[in-house]
């Protein structure tokens, strides 16, 4: 297990409410762009036949989700806004190791991370929205949410030394802390509003499986 090195202050969930259509175009950007990204590692290591696989799988699950979440938007009244920047994304792909050699583990890793703090917002928004119905269907993304972590965590190790995946990992997890620490609270999946107290409290939002 590893975790995440911050925590989101519940209160993020009663901030981003108000403006569910911001969230839900914001989220459906996200999936587009984790189908994107998973094609992305197809098209760059070809050589890699089960990479490419399971690549193939994760590409078409996000893209499914994307479909969810405008199904969602329109039950809410909204229709997809057009694409803003991503800091978030961008703070991390920055991060990114230019060793040519590490460039795959890199990239596997900061995959996983997005994955984890998605995860991690979904199972706020799964406890805490009082609009149930969007809860439940945060509760619903979950599990494949967090079989996407685990697998790019597990192809991390397939092709690098498994104490160099968890020593890389807890240096792009504390990269992660520092990017989100730096960005504002927006209505959006991967805003800031952080938890002064990151670790005080226990339970599973962000505890994520290798
Ligand atoms: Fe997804
Ligand atoms: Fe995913």
């Amino acid at each position: 297990m590893w975790r995440l090195d911050v925590l989101t202050t519940p209160d993020w969930v009663a901030r981003v409410e108000t403006r569910p259509v911001e969230l839900l175009s914001d989220h459906a950007h996200c999936e587009l762009r984790a189908a994107a990204s998973a094609q992305a590692l197809i098209v760059k290591y070809t050589e890699h036949a089960a990479l490419v696989q399971r690549m193939s799988a994760v590409a078409r699950e996000e893209l499914l989700h994307f479909e969810l979440v405008l199904d969602e938007l329109a039950k809410r009244g909204g229709t997809l806004l057009p694409a803003r920047a991503n800091p978030y994304a961008e703070g991390l792909l920055a991060a990114r190791a230019h060793r040519k050699e590490e460039l795959l583990l890199d990239r596997l890793l900061v995959a996983a991370l997005i994955e984890a703090r998605s995860l991690e917002r979904f199972h706020l928004l799964a406890e805490h929205l009082h609009d149930r119905e969007l809860a439940a269907f945060y509760r619903g993304l979950v599990p494949s949410e967090a079989a996407h972590q685990a697998l790019f965590v597990e192809l991390a190790k397939e092709h690098y030394a498994a104490e160099r995946v968890q020593e890389r990992l807890a240096e792009l997890r504390a990269a992660e802390a520092r990017v989100l620490r730096a960005l504002p609270f927006d209505h959006r999946m991967h805003s800031g509003e952080l938890d002064p107290a990151p670790h005080a409290r226990t339970g599973g939002a962000a505890n994520v499986r290798p």
